[in-house]
């Protein structure tokens, strides 16, 4: 059981968005506490309405409201984690953490976290044998981010190869691990 453990997810615009409700499902089974941060895009993908009932939050987007002024603070998200899980990250948002380019409220918590921060890339074939993501996701692991290394299958795009996000079961199964081993 994850008890109490807080478990930040961002979400990046990636077709794989569509596993994370269930995985969301299996951590709150656990009884983790889990807070969603979308990036703008991924809300083509999954919706805000879906994530927060079963999260039960709100889920964060945006970092201000215009018309209210009313704010979220990417410092206060950042330091409330227990654990930051970036998933499915896309091509782009992988770029944007290696780089530290903040223009989203999810770059920005990220890079104001100082717990441990895995990452579950997804894309297409091509795009994830690029030299510009093999390099972005070496510069991560670097920074001693544990990257959840996609399947070999069968690709949305109706391609088979490398870029598969693992399924919630082993991405549950990864936190899990990592959970437990922190406590003993
Ligand atoms: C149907 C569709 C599926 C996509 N799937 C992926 C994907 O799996 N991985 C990826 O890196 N980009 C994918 N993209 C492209 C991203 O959505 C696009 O680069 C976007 O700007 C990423 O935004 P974000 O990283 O800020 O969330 C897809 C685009 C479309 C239209």
């Amino acid at each position: 059981m994850l008890n109490g453990k807080k478990i930040l997810i961002g979400i990046s615009a990636g077709i794989a968005a569509y596993k994370i409700p269930y995985l969301i499902r299996l951590l709150k089974k656990s009884n983790a506490e889990v807070q969603i941060i979308a990036s703008p895009n991924s809300l083509n993908f999954v919706t805000p309405l879906t994530l927060s009932v079963l999260s039960e939050n709100p889920v964060i987007v945006e970092p201000f409201n215009k018309e209210t002024g009313k704010w979220n603070s990417h410092i206060e998200l950042a330091n409330w984690a227990d654990l930051i899980l970036i998933a499915p990250a896309t091509a782009n948002t992988l770029a944007k953490m290696a780089n530290g380019i903040a223009d989203n409220l999810l770059i920005a918590t990220y890079l104001s976290a100082r717990t441990k921060v895995f990452i579950a890339p997804t894309m297409d074939l091509d795009m994830y044998h690029h030299p510009s993501t093999i390099a972005n996701i070496a510069k991560l692991k670097s920074y001693g981010h544990e990257i959840i290394e996609p399947n070999v299958g069968e690709l949305a795009s109706g391609l088979q190869g490398e870029g598969r996000m693992r399924e919630p079961e082993e991405i549950f199964a990864v936190i899990e691990n990592f959970l437990k081993k922190k406590a003993h």
